[in-house]
């Protein structure tokens, strides 16, 4: 039932976090709210908040100042703020001491909360402050309110416990918790029903899906029986962690054929010092011999990582090893970071922290020679024919429509507005390091 009444959501981070909006959304769509694009038509705005890195914390509080002059407009709006960021002691204080305008400051483990919250808020026009400290078990399914028709993200394991020593994440995300084996199929067949073709699987580690359950429930099983699922066509997960990424999830992942030719297996740095002490728990030499499997088990696969440059203690020579290894795996793509402090994690209080111009210029360095690598790779692919799902216009150039290749690779080709959801084999014709261009040439 319609209430009148506008809602806005503005994410920051990962994939999780975006995730998490469209639960928020879904919340807030039952209890009658429409969505607006529009601050002043607004009267909810929430910030799903990322922690990961410092600029990603800038950003928020820009964006809080800035929402400022939409509750002097209108005192009525509410105006909330969850998400990782607001796991911490330290950004709550700082928002409600210093963003009086804030209404509402939630937490990760308690998101279905929300409509409580807003109640209380109408209520009393209190402000509310609401953030557990542990999680409790896990979030219950919640209604989504999908951005595409044809996509869908499904969570399956909650928190990490890994505690690299840079990362922010253990400590507002709690430990991990897996979502049951049937609770996950049910949702992929719902979702396959009302017309979604490809589903990604989500968690900070999905290779440790199952861990936290009965014996038998693993990721490769977990993988099998999505496979089963009739009308999906694809089925992508993210993200993978080296150590746990086994001889038997691989050979998974090469014999269903749903499962998308593209593995995400982010390797930090190429230093063994580095990687041990990041607490990654695995070597150098370990991560290439996964990848060389990978490479054999599944030849037309492509694999993306993740690297941080300037780890404190991280020296030249650490880094050289950083680049000798780019060199040798011909990564199809590498998402690549400046190390940032996070307090409270152990990295943030060591001495021997990198000059931000040192870093800046490993970064460029690095993403120098991954973009090349990237594009000479797509070159490769010029005259070859990739699977494609058809999303629909794309946002850089309305004029042609978008999709992704298997390898999860972003491809451009001509409108064709009765073929978007549809799986279609395109011709391509050229290449750039992120994208491709091409011509259906079939179904
Ligand atoms: N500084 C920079 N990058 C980080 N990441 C995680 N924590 C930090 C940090 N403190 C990166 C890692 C991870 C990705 C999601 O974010 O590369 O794989
Ligand atoms: Fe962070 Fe490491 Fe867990 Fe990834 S695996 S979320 S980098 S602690």
């Amino acid at each position: 039932m319609k209430n009148n009444k506008f809602y806005n959501i503005i994410t920051y981070g990962c994939q999780m976090n975006k995730h998490d909006s469209e639960r928020l959304a879904g919340m807030l769509e039952e209890m009658g709210y429409q969505p607006t694009d529009k601050y002043e038509n607004a009267d909810i705005i929430l910030l799903n908040t990322c922690i990961i890195r410092e600029n990603a914390e800038l950003k928020v509080f820009g964006k809080l100042g800035e929402l400022k002059r939409y509750k002097r407009e209108n005192p009525d709006l509410i105006i909330g703020i969850g998400g990782c960021m607001m796991q911490q002691d330290e950004p709550v204080d700082e928002v409600y001491k210093k963003y009086r305008h804030v209404d509402l400051i939630f937490g990760t483990h308690n998101i279905h909360h929300l409509p409580d919250l807003i109640n209380k808020i109408e209520k009393t026009r209190d402000r509310v402050v609401e953030v557990w400290d542990e999680e409790e078990g896990l979030i219950p399914d919640l209604p989504s309110q999908r951005k595409s028709e044809h996509s869908a993200w499904i969570s399956i394991i909650q928190g990490c416990d890994n505690f690299c020593t840079y990362c922010i994440v253990p400590y507002v995300r709690g430990r991990e918790r897996s979502r049951p084996l049937t609770s996950i199929v049910k949702e992929a067949e719902k979702l396959a029903a009302d017309g979604v073709k490809e589903i990604t699987l989500l968690g900070q580690n999905v290779n440790s899906y199952g861990n936290d359950l009965e014996k038998e429930t693993t990721f490769p099983k977990l993988l099998a029986e999505l496979n089963k699922v009739q009308k999906l066509k694809r089925i992508r997960f993210m993200t993978s962690h080296p150590r746990d990424f086994s001889d038997e999830l691989l050979e998974k992942i090469a014999e269903l054929d749903k499962v998308a030719n593209h593995i995400h297996l982010p390797i930090q740095s190429g230093s063994n010092k580095v990687l041990k002490q990041m607490n990654r728990g695995y070597t150098r030499e370990y991560y290439i011999e996964r990848v060389e499997k990978i490479r054999k088990e599944m030849p037309h696969a492509s694999v993306s990582t993740d690297f941080i440059v300037g780890f404190p203690g991280e020296t030249e020579a650490d880094f050289e090893q950083t680049i000798n290894l780019v060199k040798e795996l011909n990564f199809d793509m590498a998402y690549t970071f400046i190390y940032s402090p996070r307090s409270g994690t152990p990295a943030a209080s060591r001495k021997d922290q990198i000059d931000e111009e040192v870093k800046k210029k490993r970064l460029k360095t690095l993403m120098d020679l991954q973009n090349k690598i990237s594009y000479d790779k797509n070159q490769k692919l010029i005259g070859s024919t990739q699977e494609v799902l058809v999303t629909g216009a794309s946002d850089s150039n309305p004029k042609v429509y978008e999709g992704r290749t298997s390898t999860n690779k972003i491809c451009f080709f001509e409108k064709r507005e009765e073929l978007i959801g549809e799986l279609v084999n395109v011709k391509i014709e050229a290449a750039k390091s992120w994208t491709l261009d091409g011509t259906i040439i079939g179904k």
